[in-house]
């Protein structure tokens, strides 16, 4: 026998999970369809464990996609004050972190028991450890093969995520139905991920493995500024994870260690004040000890040399190897331990007011498989909840 609804959603992650609850409440008799044994799965690990669920910045500008206005429209009509509104609905405490990042107090999960209450107030059916087998499209009915037998709807949506973490259950199978269906896709690359240094340049850094500093990292015209961690694979912290979205396989990234200081300057008024200092102890007065030794010694400065005997030019080096320091990282981690996918179901095959696939009446492609990525920050979140939302508004 074949059970029939009015939508079929595959994935119940965060975009799946917002698209069902709407048209829910539009009273669309739906079912939720995933193979993982629990939805929300990477909204329990997101954010440390606290869910970073939104950023009251949020704006298109701060997404990667190949046509930059597409997210404009659902972003303006599902906001982070209409996410915060259901948030405090439940009662869920948070709070802001930094740079308008919000996060539970408590646990993320409460965050899918929000979204999983919604889900049975709104009357959607959840079938969990499913495997998708088919999908067949005859007519205006698409006909899904499932574990428990097939399904036939009007509607079908697609929001099993992108290619990041396989462990956690992505297969990138939104990627395989657009093909089916003929839709072009925008090539996928791991993103929000730490970057890898080649051998010789790693063990160099491999006494720095621990060493987190303020920098901004610029690629092109691109740049963040936030921490910087050193790790015995490579470069992580937020800034990396930022900048890693935009880098490109043998492309350099500029490094400048605390930003908001001007090196040459600091050393130039110490050697005023005080020109038997060691520059050691300078720069360590903003730096960690073990990083201004490594940048001394990337600028070929003795340990023990006084201040004094150091002529601007000498200065000005020490400043440029913490300042202008440029590297051209191996590679990154990949999808193991990449938050997001970049690129994805092209948006030119899709309207952005309903996520529907133009060429395929009926078909809808929402959250992480479409070709738009948010910065680390709530964003990509944020994203999940607006094109979910904006999609079960047109079931
Ligand atoms: P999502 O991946 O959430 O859901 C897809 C669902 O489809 C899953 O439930 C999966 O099991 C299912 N599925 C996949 N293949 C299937 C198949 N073949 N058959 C059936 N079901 C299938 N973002 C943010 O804004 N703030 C944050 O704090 C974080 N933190 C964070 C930490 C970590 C470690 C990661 C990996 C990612 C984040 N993110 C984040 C990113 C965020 O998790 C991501 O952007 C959203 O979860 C995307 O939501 P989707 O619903 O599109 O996919």
């Amino acid at each position: 026998m074949v059970r029939k609804f009015d939508a079929v959603i595959l994935g119940a992650g965060a975009a799946g999970m917002m698209c069902a609850i709407r048209a829910g409440q539009r009273g669309r008799r739906v079912l939720l369809l995933d193979h993982a044994k629990a939805p929300g799965e990477k909204i329990r690990i997101s954010g440390g464990g606290r869910c970073n669920f939104t950023n009251t910045g949020t704006s298109p500008a701060n997404y990667i996609s190949a046509n930059a206005h597409f997210a404009k429209s659902a972003l303006a009509r599902y906001t982070p004050r209409d996410f915060i509104a259901l948030v405090d609905k439940h009662g869920i405490a948070w709070h802001e972190k930094t740079l308008g990042q919000l996060f539970c107090n408590g646990s993320a999960k409460e965050i899918i028991g929000m979204l999983t209450a919604e889900m049975r107030a709104a009357d959607v059916e959840m079938e969990l450890q499913q495997e998708i087998s088919s999908i067949e499209h005859t007519g205006a009915v698409f006909r899904v093969g499932t574990s428990t037998g097939p399904v036939q709807t009007p509607a079908l949506v697609v929001a099993t995520g992108g290619k990041s973490i396989p462990k956690m259950g992505a297969t990138g199978l939104a990627y395989r139905i657009a093909e089916q269906f003929g839709l072009n896709l925008i090539e996928t690359r791991p993103g929000l991920v730490p970057l890898t240094l080649d051998p010789q340049l790693l063990e160099r850094l491999a006494p720095l493995s621990g060493v987190s500093v303020p920098a901004e990292v610029r690629h092109g015209k691109t740049a963040f500024r936030e921490a910087l961690l050193l790790t015995h694979r490579g470069m992580s912290g937020p800034t990396i994870l930022q900048i890693s979205s935009y880098w490109r396989e043998g492309d350099d990234i500029l490094l400048k260690i605390e930003p908001e200081h001007d090196l040459f300057q600091m050393l130039r008024s110490a050697r005023r004040e005080n020109g038997r200092q060691a520059p050691l102890t300078v720069l360590s007065e903003l730096l960690p000890r073990r990083l201004a030794q490594y940048l001394l010694e990337r600028s070929g400065v003795a340990a023990h040399v006084q201040l004094a005997d150091c002529p601007d030019k000498v200065l000005q080096a020490v400043a440029a190897s913490a300042q202008e320091w440029r590297v051209r990282p191996a590679g990154s981690e990949g999808y193991r331990t990449a938050e997001v996918t970049l690129g994805g179901v092209d948006t030119k095959e899709l309207d952005s007011r309903t996520l529907a696939a133009r060429k395929v009446p009926g078909l809808h492609f929402i959250g992480e498989c479409v070709d738009v990525t948010g910065w680390l920050g709530g964003y990509n979140f944020q994203w999940a909840w607006a094109s979910g939302h904006v999609c079960g508004d047109a079931l």
